[in-house]
């Protein structure tokens, strides 16, 4: 008999263990009736920390027009880029939207969706640096770069650059560029553009040599939820929401 309630007991375990686990990443969305969300908050103006210490940006509003259209309320979880796609595996959230731009090497990791936004990198230097009027004139010098991006693996396959430092957060290196302590940024055009408006004692140096798209991630496996995420992406291109925001964060 004991035997025989063990066997029950441990059968209703396994069972239940069992189907705790099939539940998809867009049932426990649904049953919690909220999408979390990984994003590297130091990226204006896509994401960053506004005076109230909210999390706001283009990124923000668009993650928050999907979680409308998916009936569901989005929070942030701010985590620096480098360990964004470390994060999602590990379960802190549900899907990255951090201006993350779709690459290869990262499709190994993650799924994307479709692509929401374009951009590119482009070289950052003091306004009255003048040895620096492009990408070719990197050679020998001081670079800085936001750990894990693509500006990191740009900048890191160019020959003959004396030093690359790879900062946490891309704010701390334009501080070190305005110290004289790099000679120059690569990073995403409209990121330092963004800066640059507020800053006019830096400029940008030649044109933008990369053409990269942006995609929010999520784990590999969890087509439902990233079906979903493309269905709201498309509803807010056709209804006008993608313009919106879009027209509040780029043109001013
Ligand atoms: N687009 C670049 C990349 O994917 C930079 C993104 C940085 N994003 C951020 N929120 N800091 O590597």
């Amino acid at each position: 008999m004991k035997k025989l309630i063990l066997s029950v007991l441990v059968f209703t375990l396994v069972f239940a263990v069992g189907c705790a686990g099939d539940q998809t990443t867009w049932d426990k969305v649904q049953d919690e009736g909220k999408l979390t969300i990984g994003m590297s908050a130091d990226y204006k103006p896509f994401e960053y920390t506004d005076e109230n210490g909210e999390i706001v940006g283009f990124d923000a509003d668009i993650a928050q027009a999907i979680g409308e259209k998916l009936g569901v309320e989005v929070e942030f979880v701010d985590t620096a880029f480098s360990g964004l796609i470390p994060g999602l595996k590990s379960n802190k959230y549900d899907l990255i939207m951090s201006a993350m731009t779709i690459t290869e090497k990262r499709e190994k990791a993650v799924d994307f969706t479709n692509q929401y936004f374009n951009a590119g990198q482009v070289v950052a230097v003091m306004d009255d640096n003048n040895s620096i009027q492009g990408v070719k004139d990197l050679e020998g010098k001081k670079v800085g770069v936001q750990l894990g991006t693509t500006g990191d693996l740009e900048v890191s396959d160019m020959d003959n650059i004396e030093q690359i430092k790879r900062y946490e957060k891309i704010p701390q290196a334009f501080i070190d560029l305005r110290n004289g302590r790099i000679d120059a940024i690569v990073n995403d055009l409209p990121v330092t553009a963004a800066y640059i408006m507020k800053h006019p004692e830096v400029k940008m140096v030649g044109e933008p040599f990369t053409s990269e798209h942006y995609g929010i991630a999520t784990r590999p496996g969890d087509e439902e939820l990233l079906k979903k995420v493309n269905g709201a992406l498309k509803e807010l291109k056709e209804d006008g929401t993608y313009d919106e925001v879009y027209n509040k964060w780029f043109k001013q």
